[in-house]
């Protein structure tokens, strides 16, 4: 198969995986941080078969997204973080193994983990499609995503009680149960300073400005 054939298999996949999703990551949300990162690309000398890959891939083995999987699954704290279905799909491309080892590692490091928690990604093609993902985290899409996201997982809009926190491990940022609105502080408006590239940074001024705007309100 030729890339470009690889490419448009694994849309088909995804499309089809994230269609119902009602919690913000829906396939709309995989197509705009595949649109964001290579969009991104045309500023970078990025390989951009990976950057495609690990954009249309990323979210397939988010674990939060799947409360009844097939196959039970043991806890967040003692799950492992190979992302065992992009594995598959890649192997079953006969995806360059190189490659697609790239693309895992990325997906493996791509996820905010907490504020006060060392990002991990190495690669240009890994700063590439975090980028790409935090774009779509914030301005009004982003905004519209928080709180799908809040519905989806039962929390409070607000709670004028409950301060914001910095969390300082993956397992305690992983485990709040704090209101939407918390969220703003706790990761939305740190993703501007956070952007790994200048395009990301520049187009994410606007975005940012745009939630303080309706916290604000
Ligand atoms: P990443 O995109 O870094 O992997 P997540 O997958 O945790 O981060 O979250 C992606 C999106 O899901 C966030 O940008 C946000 O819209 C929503 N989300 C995740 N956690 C929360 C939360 N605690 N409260 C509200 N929205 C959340
Ligand atoms: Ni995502």
């Amino acid at each position: 198969m030729t890339p470009e054939q690889i490419i448009q298999k694994t849309i088909a996949y995804v499309k089809t995986e994230f269609e119902r999703d009602s919690s913000g990551h829906d396939w709309w949300h995989i197509y705009r941080v595949w649109k964001n990162a290579l969009a991104i690309c045309q500023h970078e000398p990025a390989d951009v078969f990976t950057v495609e890959l690990a954009a249309l891939l990323h979210d397939l083995d988010d674990l939060k997204l799947r409360p009844s999987p097939p196959t039970p699954l043991p806890p967040v704290e003692e799950r492992d973080e190979t992302p065992v279905r992009a594995a598959a799909w890649l192997r079953q491309m006969e995806v360059d193994p190189a490659v697609s080892a790239h693309v895992c590692e990325i997906i493996t490091h791509l996820s905010f983990k907490g504020a006060g928690v060392a990002n991990k990604i190495s690669s240009l093609e890994g700063m590439i499609v975090q980028d790409a993902d935090r774009l779509d985290a914030i301005g009004a899409v982003g905004i519209a995503r928080a709180f799908a996201y809040g519905g989806h997982a039962g929390r409070p809009l607000y709670d004028p009680d409950e301060p914001p926190q910095m969390h300082q491990s993956f397992a305690q940022y992983k485990s709040s149960r704090s209101a939407t609105i918390n969220h703003f502080y706790e990761k939305l408006l740190l993703l501007k300073e956070r952007m790994n590239t200048k395009t990301a940074k520049l187009i994410a001024e606007q975005r940012h400005a745009y939630m303080e705007t309706f916290l604000d309100q």
